[in-house]
């Protein structure tokens, strides 16, 4: 994960938001080559999930909506984290992240230690013991590890429970619910009764404007309603890079259905979705597929799904895909007192339609993205020296930047000049990148580590110097194999369009 972070710095996909005044915890800013690639996925989500179809609309609304939204859905009162704090070091945790064992030496109780939630916290947990075992100078051997999180101990339990950063017994405070959402006041007055929210998932605004988007769309159930748009969370313990961030971004879809149909669809767009992640270059091997026992899903939930990925610090979740009954339409109708049914003109039935949302994350799409493509290949350069070369295999259609275009010389107009010729021509239709400087194979390393797919080399045959046969053709390699083929300009488009598309 530290390789894939520097690397995502130093090629300027993501940096530190407000870097040069020591950062802001939780929040990131795209650089050039990940603005690219997160727009990639946007457009590609997009054009799948609303253009292809016949079923999804689309739809923008606003961050700020009235306190009353998130009052009928619920987030006002419980959108909320355990939390407990550090007496000692000040440090917060959420208390679901937090894991506690009993210390057991020689068969004896020793109290407790608590670890950090991560893929390794068994053996994290282990360390802490071995070290409590020396400092005591505690004979015998170290039993079983049983790790619980700090939400299940009792509060006979949490009265012993050291936090992770100390190892004194009850230095942890009792877990209380702390609300995600950002308050803001609109307008001049900060007053209660100017009080809002920044929306803590773009959902809302789809269920709110269900109606309008009814009227005016001339959409028959079933039916989608889609969005993209930044979120906001004011995470306990924003961790893992843009994994847990407090400033986001969700691709949701709402997909409005007969309340007998909830099911079916359920299971129709796990597939949907599992499929695509594969069109974006994440394998299915990679992908797990959670069903959430109903004692850990809300309440109106009639199943639910978590996509997980296999990220280099664990299994966890890129997308929800939930079945939430007719909760939110209710919920709406409910506290606006305007009518959220659905008048179906084959049965003459008036209801309230069951929704089925999958709900994905686009920074953390693009990080899975990024982690599938990482990749170090031990490989000989041009002068026979062993390297390693660093490549991100993106999948062309998520490349940010999908050909580079080499004059062999930069010193020979003539190259330069056909160069730019080829640059011109493929310009309107993909981002390419125009780079003369240094050795062609020097070259073509760079583009490898921000995982371009296609360079194109402008050399003497181009020019015609070696006979008319290599006239006007230019040298294509692939990042992946390596492999050259030499191809005439008047093909290059459709070559690479056939196969970044
Ligand atoms: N409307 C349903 C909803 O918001 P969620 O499971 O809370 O459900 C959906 O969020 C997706 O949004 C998650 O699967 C994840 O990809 C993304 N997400 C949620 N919180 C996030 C955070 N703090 N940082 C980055 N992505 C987050």
């Amino acid at each position: 994960m530290e390789k894939i972070v520097s690397l995502c710095k130093r090629r300027g996909f993501v940096f530190q938001s407000s870097e040069i005044y020591g950062g802001l915890n939780g929040c990131w800013d795209y650089g050039p080559l990940g603005a690219e690639l997160k727009k990639n996925l946007k457009d590609y989500w997009w054009r799948r999930m609303v253009r292809d179809r016949d079923d999804v609309v689309g739809m923008d609304g606003a961050i700020l909506q009235n306190r009353r939204v998130w009052q009928a859905s619920g987030h006002e009162s419980t959108f909320s984290d355990p939390l407990v704090d550090c007496k000692e070091t000040k440090a917060r945790f959420r208390a679901d992240q937090i894991f506690f064992t009993p210390v057991i030496i020689g068969g004896e109780d020793h109290g407790y230690t608590s670890v950090s939630e991560s893929p390794t916290m068994a053996d994290a947990a282990k360390d802490k013991i071995r070290k409590l075992q020396k400092k005591g100078g505690i004979k015998g051997e170290i039993g079983e590890v049983d790790l619980k999180p700090l939400t299940e101990a009792t509060p006979e339990q949490l009265a012993l429970i050291p936090s992770p950063n100390t190892n004194t017994p009850g230095s942890l405070t009792e877990p209380r619910q702390f609300n995600l959402m950002f308050k803001t006041y609109v307008g001049p007055v900060e007053d209660d009764s100017n009080v809002t929210y920044l929306r803590p998932e773009t959902a809302q605004a789809i269920f709110v404007q269900f109606k309008n988007v009814l009227e005016t769309s001339r959409v028959k159930l079933p039916f989608g309603i889609a969005q993209v748009g930044k979120a906001f969370r004011n995470e306990i313990n924003p961790r893992n890079f843009t994994f847990r961030s407090r400033e986001f971004e969700q691709m949701e879809i709402e997909y409005f259905c007969k309340p007998d149909q909830g099911l079916e669809f359920l299971e129709y767009w796990l597939e949907e979705r599992l499929k695509f992640y594969e069109e974006i270059g994440v394998q299915r091997e990679k992908l797990h597929v959670l069903d959430v026992p109903s004692n850990e899903r809300a309440h109106y939930s009639g199943g639910t799904y978590d996509i997980e990925y296999e990220f280099p610090f664990g299994i966890q979740e890129l997308e929800g895909v939930a079945y939430r009954t007719n909760y939110d339409l209710t919920k709406h109708q409910e506290h606006s007192g305007k009518s959220l049914e659905y008048f179906d003109p084959e049965t003459k039935e008036k209801f309230i339609p069951h929704v089925v949302e999958p709900s994905a994350g686009v920074d953390r799409t693009v990080l899975a993205v990024i982690c599938e493509a990482y990749d170090e290949e031990a490989i000989t350069d041009e002068k026979g020296k062993e390297t390693v070369r660093e490549v991100l295999r993106f999948s062309p259609r998520m490349a940010p930047i999908k050909c580079g275009i080499f004059p062999l010389l930069k010193n020979k107009p003539a190259l330069v000049a056909k160069a730019r010729e080829v640059q011109k021509l493929l310009r309107p239709h993909m981002d390419v990148f125009y780079d003369e400087a240094g050795a062609v194979g020097r070259r073509y390393r760079r583009q490898d580590e921000i995982g371009t797919p296609f360079c194109v080399t402008i050399d003497f045959d181009t020019l015609g110097e070696n006979g008319p046969d290599l006239t006007d053709t230019v040298t294509v390699r692939e990042r992946d194999a390596m492999t050259q083929e030499r191809i005439p300009i008047v093909n290059l488009l459709s070559y690479l369009l056939d196969r970044i598309r």
